[in-house]
């Protein structure tokens, strides 16, 4: 509204080379093994090995927040053989980050609808969060089974049913409460959005909290992606002029 002062939603963070908050699409593990006749799982394999070392480079550069696209809610569609391929990733990543991660100053957390997951993972995944709650470094968000869209409609059913029980009123809802009520809850707004795979879109990945990101799209398969595409994915975020609406 004109002449309305209000708090500001967005923050502005003095430009760094580093992006403080970065997001990351690990995508084309699927034709990374398709052009080496091998099946699907394959790549996957491949990616959650790309991951586990793009995850400590960012670390030692000084990233704070990291949030990697694991699961999508519609990874679902896939063939049963490739979900359970995935899960079992997860469960064999979960077992060995418990000793692998603890030698890491890594917080990891993990964001999504958690009500279709197993039990078995979802005891790995509160093992492996509470283990690394007292970390003082970066902290890891793995989406898993995350949706934007899900994410924000879960926070609204939240805040109906707050405003439901009296406790706020309708008008109480700013763009920080709506904030605070996502899985990533009080992080600050993401920086950098890194695609890999050659795709140009963002696959209902933190649609709220990219409001203001800058996106860096690379040819490369995730399963190819090396600590230099990383340095020179963060060499063009840096190259960028963030306005935030200003001038
Ligand atoms: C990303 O790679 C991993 C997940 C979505 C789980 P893809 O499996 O989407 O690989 P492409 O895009 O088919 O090559
Ligand atoms: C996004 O990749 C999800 C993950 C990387 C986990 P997809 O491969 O599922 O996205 P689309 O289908 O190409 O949009
Ligand atoms: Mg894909």
């Amino acid at each position: 509204m004109f002449g309305r002062k209000k708090k500001q939603a967005i923050s502005e963070p003095t430009p760094r080379l580093v992006p403080q908050n970065l997001g990351i699409i690990m995508d084309g593990n699927g034709r990374w093994a398709k052009k080496r006749g091998l099946p699907r799982q394959a790549g996957h394999v491949t990616g959650a090995q790309v991951f586990r070392k793009i995850t400590k480079y960012c670390e030692k550069c000084g990233v704070k927040y990291l949030t990697v696209y694991a699961f999508s809610t519609e990874n679902w569609k896939r063939p049963q053989e490739e979900v359970d391929a995935i899960m079992n990733l997860l469960r064999q990543y979960l077992k060995e980050s418990l000793a692998d991660f603890q030698q890491e100053n890594i917080r990891t957390r993990f964001i999504g609808d958690r009500s279709a997951l197993a039990e078995d993972i979802l005891k790995l995944m509160r093992e492996a969060e509470e283990t690394t709650a007292h970390k003082t470094g970066m902290t890891l968000n793995i989406a898993l089974n995350y949706g934007g869209q899900q994410e924000l409609t879960a926070a609204t059913q939240a805040l109906a049913r707050r405003v439901q029980a009296g406790e706020i009123s309708p008008e109480d809802i700013d763009e920080e409460m709506l904030g605070a009520a996502l899985y990533t809850e009080d992080q600050p707004p993401v920086d950098l959005i890194l695609r890999p795979s050659g795709e140009y879109r963002l696959s209902n990945f933190l649609i709220w909290q990219s409001a203001y990101a800058e996106f860096v799209f690379m040819d490369v398969l995730w399963p190819d992606f090396t600590e230099a595409d990383l340095e020179r994915a963060f060499e063009e975020y840096a190259r960028r002029n963030r306005r935030f609406g200003g001038v």
